[in-house]
């Protein structure tokens, strides 16, 4: 916590760390969706694999012993080398974080994905059975993976997050969310605000609107026993509550 407010208050001062501590590679820019809010198709970048002496280059690169994130706006479990590259970090000494959208194409990832070191494993859903979220994501076949992988993890790992998006009026989904979340065994939940640069129709709810969302979503997960990160109010409630702890 301590090192949370002192990177804070330096970031403040424009004092940035003079090395990243987290990086994030896009192994691929291919995905099995097509979510209406997903710019993947509208940065006109070629869409590819990352190769494998590519990988390695930039890998071999990090001595800090940064935690890498192996996404960008494509599907990480198409990636036909994502295992070896998971390994490959982990051997590098590294924390490997990911974030999928939870629709496998082959029944084997589940398993795959249980017997590597991953840290870390987000999965994006916008809501579970009978929501009312039209651009986002939302899959029966994705529940059942989750519930899944959260019934068969071994030794704590990976840590699952689910990761949503708040689209506007649909709280409740997002409410439904942290409750299934919990009531799985999730750990954590982190929720984003819709980036309209290449979607302007997306509708998302305004500050005000936004504010009084998270205090009842906070409000539910500490109910539920969850961990709710919502990067917007993290420094602020983080702190209130370091201080109102004692
Ligand atoms: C683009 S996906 C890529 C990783 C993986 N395919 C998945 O679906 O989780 C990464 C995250 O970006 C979020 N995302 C997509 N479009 C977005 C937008 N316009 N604004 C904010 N977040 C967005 C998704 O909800 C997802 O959690």
């Amino acid at each position: 916590m301590f090192k949370l407010m002192l990177d804070t208050f330096q970031r403040l001062r424009y004092h940035l760390p003079l090395k990243p501590r987290q990086v994030q590679i896009e192994i691929t820019n291919r995905c099995n969706m097509d979510c209406p809010m997903c710019p993947r198709e509208d940065l006109n970048i070629e869409l590819e694999h990352m190769d494998w002496s590519k990988f390695v280059t930039v890998v071999d690169k990090l001595n800090e012993r940064e935690n890498i994130t192996l996404t960008g706006w494509g599907e990480p479990f198409l990636h036909p080398r994502i295992f070896d590259m998971i390994t490959y970090c982990k051997n590098n000494g590294h924390k490997v974080m990911t974030t999928s959208n939870g629709l496998f194409l082959k029944e084997t990832i589940l398993d795959e994905i249980l017997n590597t070191d991953l840290d870390e494993l987000t999965f994006s859903i916008d809501g579970v059975e009978d929501n009312n979220v039209f651009d986002g994501h939302t899959s029966d076949k994705v529940y059942d993976n989750i519930k899944k992988l959260a019934k068969k993890k071994k030794n704590g790992k990976p840590m699952i997050r689910l990761q949503s998006t708040l689209h506007k009026g649909c709280e409740k989904d997002l409410y439904d969310v942290i409750r299934f979340g919990a009531r799985i065994g999730i750990e954590a939940i982190n929720v984003g605000r819709i980036d309209r640069k290449y979607a302007p129709n997306l509708k998302r709810p305004g500050p005000l609107e936004e504010e009084q969302i998270f205090h009842e979503a906070d409000r539910i997960a500490n109910e539920c026993g969850i961990r709710l990160d919502w990067l917007q109010y993290a420094v602020g409630t983080k702190m209130v509550r370091y201080f109102t702890d004692f």
